[in-house]
């Protein structure tokens, strides 16, 4: 059985304040729901431990939008897994489409973080997804199995069990234009199935695999019914409490 875990990542968005009441409208709004979905929000590094107590003991998990793979040292701006752990991370967004295409971070990059934030005992949301002109080229399934046979070399089926999938398809993040359910099922079984391929049957089956692209509360519910849609990765819709506690509430019911 796969409990649905919708995620907010807040970006480069919200201040200290208003971080602060994001965080409580969202714990207040979860409440009646949280023993039947995982949430975490991710908000920006600066905020994390304010709105860790502004989570209180909601349960609502608490994410990091981006993590180093060095313990510690020289590496100006970076923060490391430990560093997240000391102010009550459990989740961390690792190889997020921004952090590929704006940042220009490298499948080899994105392995090494995934692997430090395993070590650490945080559990990475790894994000893969195609840019529109590779779908236009009928690439998609190529790119997303490169991004996910490379960002996950050499981790063993033990250490992929920390692991949720986010598959976000570029062209449909922050647009409003999301996949629709059926191109996005589309693509979470051929992950699955290529998971089976890596590991194992049994570990694809408990695997669980995030779309992310534009989910609103009013597409939540269709594309949390699809088979291996297991949760959403949310960004415009994460800022504002109401909207997101919508989309948690959408995805209650639902179990795979
Ligand atoms: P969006 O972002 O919901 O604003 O499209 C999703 C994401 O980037 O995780």
């Amino acid at each position: 059985m796969r409990k649905p875990f919708i995620g907010g990542n807040w970006k480069m968005n919200t201040d200290g304040k208003n971080a602060v009441e994001l965080a409580k409208g969202v714990a207040q709004g979860c409440a009646g729901v949280i023993d039947k979905v995982d949430v975490s929000v991710c908000p920006p590094f600066v905020y994390l431990s304010a709105v860790k107590q502004a989570l209180g003991s909601s349960n609502i998990g608490l994410g990091a939008q981006n993590v180093y793979f060095e313990a510690k040292g020289a590496f100006t701006g970076e923060v490391s897994c430990q560093m997240l752990k000391d102010v009550g991370c459990k989740d961390v967004l690792i190889g997020h489409s921004e952090r590929r295409h704006v940042i220009k971070e490298t499948d080899a990059l994105i392995n090494k973080k995934l692997i430090a934030a395993i070590e650490a005992s945080l559990l990475p949301i790894f994000c893969v997804g195609e840019l529109l002109e590779e779908r236009k080229a009928g690439k998609t399934e190529q790119v997303v199995k490169e991004q996910i046979q490379k960002g996950m070399a050499g981790i063993s089926v033990e250490k992929a069990k920390a692991v949720t999938i986010a598959y976000e398809p570029v062209w449909a993040i922050g647009t409003g234009v999301n996949a629709t359910p059926n191109q996005a099922q589309e693509v979470h079984l051929m992950i699955r199935q290529l998971i089976a391929s890596m590991y194992n049957k049994d570990f694809a089956a408990q695997i669980r695999i995030q779309y992310g692209g534009s989910a609103k509360p009013d597409n939540a519910a269709e594309l949390m019914t699809q088979p291996d849609i297991d949760g959403l990765l949310v960004g415009g819709a994460s800022l504002k409490a109401d909207d997101f506690t919508a989309i948690v509430k959408a995805a209650a019911p639902v179990k795979k």
